[in-house]
């Protein structure tokens, strides 16, 4: 039935089989109307697709499935779609990323346990990038990603609005008085009104370039609007190259190497990405071994200018970004500058030099040349330390206002962002605009679950008196889409003793990005005698699933990975029960 090498292919496991276990794993299979051929010894390649009516951003990927499928037959493959679970941002309480690992987890585990020999991953909203590329990163089949594409641009009263940057506009205008109720009723529809994940520079569009930039998505794949045709003819070239990267036997583990996450950090950089990606990027480096510090992501990108304008630190969306020349535009310009690894393999089988060789760029006000770049090199993500965060903590500077990139002031502090919430709109509230605002026990433990929760609304009086930024410090993150002066991922968190937990009314907080520090100028016998007194704050989950997070997680600097979920187990065929 077949030849040689057809019959190593790890499918063939299953459907080469003699007897009665082959009988079974065939007959029902064939329920689905396929022939005897198509066990013929071809790759068998799944579709892992992340569709779900709770997960917005990904609602379509069953279409993109549909034309992943025809490049996998054209191509002499079997596809089989299968679903994984999706972790939809906007829904799940009390935050996706609680979802993150289970998601990775599950990725994995169903690579492994089904007749696979290569995997095509279907992801869109934040974490469904991140947890599919550490689940296959951990099987180490041959893998190909696509994400789903961004919305359109939104469109209100003639203007862009963009996902996610819009809300937090339009919340302030609406405690301001510049926008009525009905107003923002209107301005939802036009914000989210295609198919697609957020249309700003968030953390999807973000780690959908973190893909592409990493060697896992086709040139050009993470641009493409969800609903332009040219997104499902990358998903067809997909289902084509996933099959002779099969033949080829090309895996993740060649393509995710220190070389290829530091072109992703760089990329990340000049695209004026997330914040988000430092996490996710220092996870899926911890599947296939290789050693990212949260260091990295600034000494990797002081020489990096952001080239890309793009909401939420500049002024255009996806949709621009996608004719202004997309990523290989911008990964043409880094190379130019020798900025990037050039020589990295990708998932097309050529480097990332090959990959972007013509690439131009079409509109130099969506993405800048090096030459006069959108903003200048050093004015990305930068990584602080002091006595309040000792193993680290962010600020994406881009998203700051200048003034207060070195500021000195008094801490409120909040144990959790609903103490805050509660306050806010208080006339009478005890909060100036020199006030370092202080959200804790929102790590990853503490929460739990690491919640976007660190950029705070204004306090509605300083709004109403034209207070546009103030210093937020947090052991939370922020959404992708966020902006403003906000010092996050704080590690150690407070839950575990961090000395954010120390952290009283009225200390002074002194933030100095130029030098990249954040201390608390409260002296050290102090510092101890509180330390002393501080008492862990009592577990919230006992058991089920968030018990099992809170065990088993890991601080923000190390990417909020599960202990446990470190490393590749490989794709091994595992024991046969029937
Ligand atoms: Fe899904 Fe923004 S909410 S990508
Ligand atoms: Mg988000």
């Amino acid at each position: 039935m077949t030849d040689g090498q057809k019959t190593s292919r790890r499918s063939q496991a299953w459907f080469g089989a003699q007897g009665r276990s082959g009988m079974v794993y065939r007959s029902w299979m064939r329920n689905q109307g396929f022939g005897h051929e198509v066990f013929d010894g071809r790759p068998v390649i799944g579709i892992a697709t992340s569709a779900s009516e709770l997960a917005p951003c990904n609602t379509h990927l069953t279409r993109v499935a549909e034309a992943v499928k025809r490049g996998v037959w054209q191509a002499g493959g079997l596809p089989l779609q299968f679903p994984t679970m999706a972790t939809g941002e906007t829904l799940m309480r009390p935050t996706a990323m609680l979802y993150r690992n289970l998601m990775a987890m599950e990725v994995e585990e169903l690579i492994r346990a089904n007749p696979l020999d290569g995997v095509v991953l279907l992801s869109g909203c934040d974490k469904t990038t991140p947890a599919m590329l550490m689940g296959a990163a951990s099987v180490d089949l041959p893998a190909v990603m696509v994400t789903g594409g961004p919305m359109l641009n939104g469109k209100y009263r003639g203007q862009d609005v963009g996902s996610g940057t819009h809300v937090w506009k339009f919340e302030e205008d609406l405690k301001t008085g510049r926008m009525t109720e009905e107003e923002c009723f209107f301005a939802e529809g036009c914000m989210a009104r295609s198919n697609g994940h957020c249309m700003t520079m968030g953390t999807a569009s973000t780690m959908a370039c973190m893909a592409e930039a990493l060697g896992m998505q086709l040139p050009g794949s993470a641009a493409w609007p969800a609903v332009d045709s040219r997104r499902m003819e990358t998903a067809q070239t997909a289902g084509q190259r996933i099959v002779a990267m099969v033949e080829e036997e090309l895996r993740p583990s060649q393509i995710l190497t220190r070389e290829a996450f530091e072109n992703a950090i760089r990329v990340n950089a000049a695209i004026g990405g997330s914040t988000n990606a430092i996490i996710h990027l220092t996870a899926i480096a911890g599947r296939v071994g290789v050693d990212l510090r949260l260091r990295d992501f600034d000494d990797l990108v002081r020489a990096v200018p952001t080239l890309v304008n793009l909401m939420p630190s500049g002024t255009y969306l996806m949709e621009d970004f996608c004719y202004a020349g997309g990523l290989p535009a911008v990964m043409a310009e880094l190379l130019r500058g020798t900025l990037l690894h050039g020589e990295q393999l990708t998932v097309t089988g050529r480097t990332v030099a090959e990959n972007t060789e013509g690439a131009e760029r079409v509109n130099s006000d969506v993405i800048t040349g090096l030459d006069t770049p959108f903003q200048p090199a050093g004015t990305g993500t930068a990584v602080l330390r002091g006595n309040l965060c000792p193993d680290g903590a962010v600020i994406k500077q881009s998203a700051a206002s200048p003034h207060l990139l070195t500021h000195r002031g008094p801490a409120r502090v909040f144990d959790s962002p609903e103490a805050y919430h509660e306050v806010a709109d208080d006339p009478e509230l005890d909060i100036d605009e020199n006030t370092v605002i202080v959200i804790r026990n929102a790590g990853p433990k503490g929460y739990p679950g690491m919640p976007e929760v660190s950029n705070v609304p204004l306090p509605a009086k300083l709004l109403k008196a034209g207070v546009t930024d103030m210093v937020r410090i947090c052991d939370g993150r922020m959404s992708g889409t966020g902006y403003g002066t906000v010092v996050l991922h704080i590690s150690p968190e407070a839950a575990v003793g961090g000395p954010l937990a120390l952290v009283r009314d009225g200390d002074p907080v002194a933030l100095d990005v130029p030098n990249r520090t954040l201390r608390l100028d409260v002296d050290d016998a102090e510092l101890t005698r509180r330390r002393e007194a501080w008492r862990a704050p009592a577990q919230r989950h006992t058991s089920g699933y968030a018990w099992l997070y809170t065990q088993n997680v890991e601080q923000a600097d190390q990417g909020a990975d599960f202990g446990f979920l470190r490393g590749s187990r490989g794709h091994e065929v595992p024991r046969d029960s029937h």
